[in-house]
Formats: C-alpha cells, structure tokens, sequence
C-alpha cells in the first residue's frame, strides 16, 4: 500500500484522504481529509522505516484525531494499530479507527 501526494499537505492512499501538518484545531473541521498533525518530510521518513513490511504492532502515543493511526494502519493492513493520549481530540470518525476513552484501534 502507498500513498500520493496531490499538494504539500493532500495525500491519498487508495482508501482515504489526510490533511498532513493538519492545525491543532479545538474545533476541528469534519474528518475529511482526516487530520495528521505531522509535516510531509516526517510522514515520508515514517514511510521508509514502513518499507520492509514487518512491522506487526504499532502504539501510538499521543493520537490526537487519530488520523495518522489510521494512515498507519492503512499502510501496514497487517499490523495491529493501537493508540492512546491523554488528551485526546477525536475528529476522525470511521468504522476502521473505533475510540474507547482515551484509546484507539485502528484496522485494515
Ligand atoms: C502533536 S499531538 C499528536 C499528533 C498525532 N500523533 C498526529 O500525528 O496527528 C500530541 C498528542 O500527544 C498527547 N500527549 C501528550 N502527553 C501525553 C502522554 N503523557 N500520554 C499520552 N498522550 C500524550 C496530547 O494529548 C496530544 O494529543
């Protein structure tokens, strides 16, 4: 699985759509594109540690929306993608990305 870039900040994969260096908004906008609170060049650095594809488990310490959970576990549809924050701001609603408190589980 891998993703396109249609502007500095729209990616695609084949499923989805994500906002990169998506704003910390407290009000964020629907969940399209879904939020990722991370810049191009770290979102391309984390796709190349991706690349060999034996990545089984991923937590995610902090995921804010949960949008870049989600990437992951679109690009990983093996892995088991799990997250957690203490704060935690769920703009992303999708039955791949399902929130129990301060936890999210992401799936392929
Ligand atoms: C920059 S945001 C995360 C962005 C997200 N990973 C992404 O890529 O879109 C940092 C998050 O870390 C969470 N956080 C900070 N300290 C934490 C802690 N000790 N345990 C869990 N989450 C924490 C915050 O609540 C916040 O949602």
């Amino acid at each position: 699985m891998t993703f396109t870039w249609e502007s500095e900040t729209l990616l695609h994969t084949e499923n989805f759509s994500f906002r990169a260096d998506a704003p910390h908004d407290r009000n964020p906008p629907p969940p399209w594109p879904f939020p990722i609170r991370k810049p191009r060049v770290i979102i391309e650095r984390y796709y190349a540690l991706l690349a060999a594809n034996t990545i089984q488990n991923v937590l995610e310490i902090g995921y804010l929306y949960g949008g870049f959970a989600l990437l992951l576990a679109d690009l990983l549809p093996k892995a088991k993608v799990v997250g957690v924050d203490i704060r935690p701001e769920p703009a992303l609603v999708h039955d791949r990305a399902r929130y129990y408190g301060g936890s999210i589980k992401a799936t392929a």
